[in-house]
């Protein structure tokens, strides 16, 4: 094992696309940013600079982080954000995870912007449990506004109604040649015949669960969020914000001067608007110049509102590996049991406003009613320093507070109580969580992104969860290891966790704007006993509020 030293200016860069040119908030003038790559069991060192005026942190999306939670980046959660100027260095070993993971900006919608690929090899010595590829490609599917993501989400939190949407989608920050004046920045990948070539897949869209599909070539899932899984096959693949997958695409034997595009377009259920557009790619075989006949191939991609059952058919083809040498830890047990609600909801409108949200007032979202306010000052270092008055409470509600039917007539009442509570869970314990959606204001599916952890996926369903008839069917044996999982649109989610990481760890809706309306919450994990149990103290750098 080595120690991998990165550096990331933070600075100012010029881009355009859609023939519109902005500056953008970069990592070190690169757009999408710069790949970090390591092994399994690499200890990862990055010196962040800030050279621009907005305040920045950076999150190592999906890295466990054990005992090193001052390097994990929520803003106002782990730590308080490097200021102009500033500059703070994170540091963290790769324990137990091999695959593809993400780096973002954890502030704001900064990520818009700010994101970029965490390679994880196998060590040295180890290989894949499947066929080597010929080529490892990353393929990030992100948004791009032509106006400022900051302007947006600033609007849209000062008139309390939904955010513009983009104006594109971008694979690897190329919108493609299905939109206007874009057709010269679209991503093309060259394939030689007859080859394995793994593509790692990154949904880094802040607001859009992602269809994406290759014209006539079947992927096979290898791996999601750093976890290999049993491999399956697939036409069409549903990822969403947050998640990260790895497929082998097999190139076809000869195909003599074909092109062939690869898209991504949304899935989306819910009320309102968002980018309904389509970003393609281009798969280009080598072939004999002398050929000039061009055959364009294009993928076909389920509706845009696909049904919920639909997707859940495909959620639930990932499994565990569950093998001698790569085992599925699933809790057995339960130590700490919590029945959340997650959806939309809103907030009154200030007297000195007129609002644009629902009936007049605010948008919100919320766990368990409770729409998560972002403290002054950083969660950890209050908690570490025992000084949690002012900042934080603890006593989030283990259950909703007000009980209703989750998928039948909403109730009238849609608001949310604004607080920062957390839940404490003693070292080690093991939790199980279900989330239910409520589908107040429309049902839509939540991509919930948890810290510090993966989680496994023991049960999903539609409609409301049954607590006497739905955990018997729960699978404990080989269910999928993740980060970030959709509750399903109208239905609910159940997965167990193993609290072996102590820290503070953030927990919310990987959609950007559900995050900043509050569908977010914090997990408190206390020290255990033995020394190698306990959240070591701050580095010196890490930035005061
Ligand atoms: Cu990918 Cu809390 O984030």
């Amino acid at each position: 094992c080595i120690t991998r030293n990165y550096t990331f200016n933070i600075v100012s860069h010029n881009v355009t696309r859609l023939c519109h040119t902005k500056s953008i908030v970069s990592v070190n003038g690169q757009y999408p940013g710069p790949r970090l790559v390591a092994r399994e069991g690499d200890q990862v060192i990055v010196k962040v600079v800030n050279h621009v005026a907005n305040n920045v942190t950076i999150h190592w999306h999906g890295i466990r982080q054990l005992r090193s939670g001052w390097a994990d980046g929520p803003a106002y959660i782990t730590q308080c954000p490097i200021q102009t100027g500033q500059t703070y260095t994170y540091n963290f070993t790769i324990t137990g995870q091999i695959g593809t993971l993400f780096w973002h900006a954890h502030i704001s919608w900064l990520r818009a912007t700010l994101h970029g690929p965490i390679i994880i090899l196998p060590r040295r010595n180890e290989s894949y449990p499947f066929e080597k590829p010929y080529k490892e490609v990353p393929i990030i599917f992100g948004e791009w506004w032509n106006a400022d993501p900051e302007a947006v989400i600033s609007q849209a939190l000062q008139t309390g109604g939904g955010p513009n949407v983009s104006d594109a989608y971008t694979i690897n920050g190329l919108p493609g040649p299905l939109y206007n004046c874009s057709s010269k920045d679209t991503f093309r990948l060259k394939v030689k015949p007859g080859k394995t070539y793994m593509l790692r897949l990154i949904n880094a869209a802040l607001n859009d669960e992602l269809f994406f599909s290759v014209a006539n070539h079947t992927l096979t899932v290898v791996e999601a969020d750093a976890v290999y899984i049993k491999p399956f096959n697939t036409d069409v693949l549903l990822i969403t914000p947050g998640q990260t997958t790895n497929v082998l695409l097999k190139s076809k034997p000869y195909f003599p001067n074909a092109t062939f595009f690869m898209a991504a377009r949304p899935y989306f259920t819910g009320l309102g608007t968002f980018d309904n557009s389509t970003v393609a790619g281009i798969l280009e075989y080598d072939h004999p110049s002398s050929i000039k006949k061009k055959m364009l191939f294009k993928p076909t991609l389920p509706p845009v509102n696909a049904t919920a059952s639909a997707v859940a058919n495909f959620t639930k083809m990932f499994r565990s590996l569950a093998t001698t040498k790569f085992p599925a830890n699933v809790p057995q047990t339960v130590d700490k049991r919590f029945f959340f609600t997650v959806g939309l909801g809103s907030s009154p409108c200030p007297k000195n406003m007129s609002c644009q949200g629902p009936n007049g007032t605010k948008f919100a979202a919320s766990i368990n009613n409770v729409s998560f306010a972002l403290p002054a000052k950083a969660l950890l270092q209050s908690y570490f320093n025992g000084q949690s008055y002012g900042v934080y409470t603890t006593d989030f509600p283990a259950n909703p507070p007000n009980p209703f039917n989750y998928t039948g007539t909403p109730p009238n009442n849609t608001f949310v109580s604004n607080a920062t509570r957390a839940v404490v869970l003693p070292f080690n314990a093991s939790v199980e969580v279900v989330l239910q959606d409520t589908s107040i204001l429309g049902a839509e599916s939540h991509p919930l992104h948890l810290h510090g952890f993966n989680f496994f996926v023991v049960g999903q369903g539609s409609g409301n969860f049954d607590s006497n008839k739905d955990p018997l069917s729960f699978n404990l044996v080989d269910p999928v290891e993740r980060n970030t999982f959709g509750v399903p649109a109208g239905g609910w989610v159940a997965f167990r966790f193993q609290a072996d990481n102590p820290g503070v760890w953030f927990m919310h809706c990987h959609f950007d704007i559900h995050n900043s309306w509050g569908l977010r919450m914090a997990w408190i994990v206390l020290d255990g006993l033995l020394p190698n149990q306990k959240l070591p103290p701050p580095p010196s750098d890490l930035p005061q509020c």
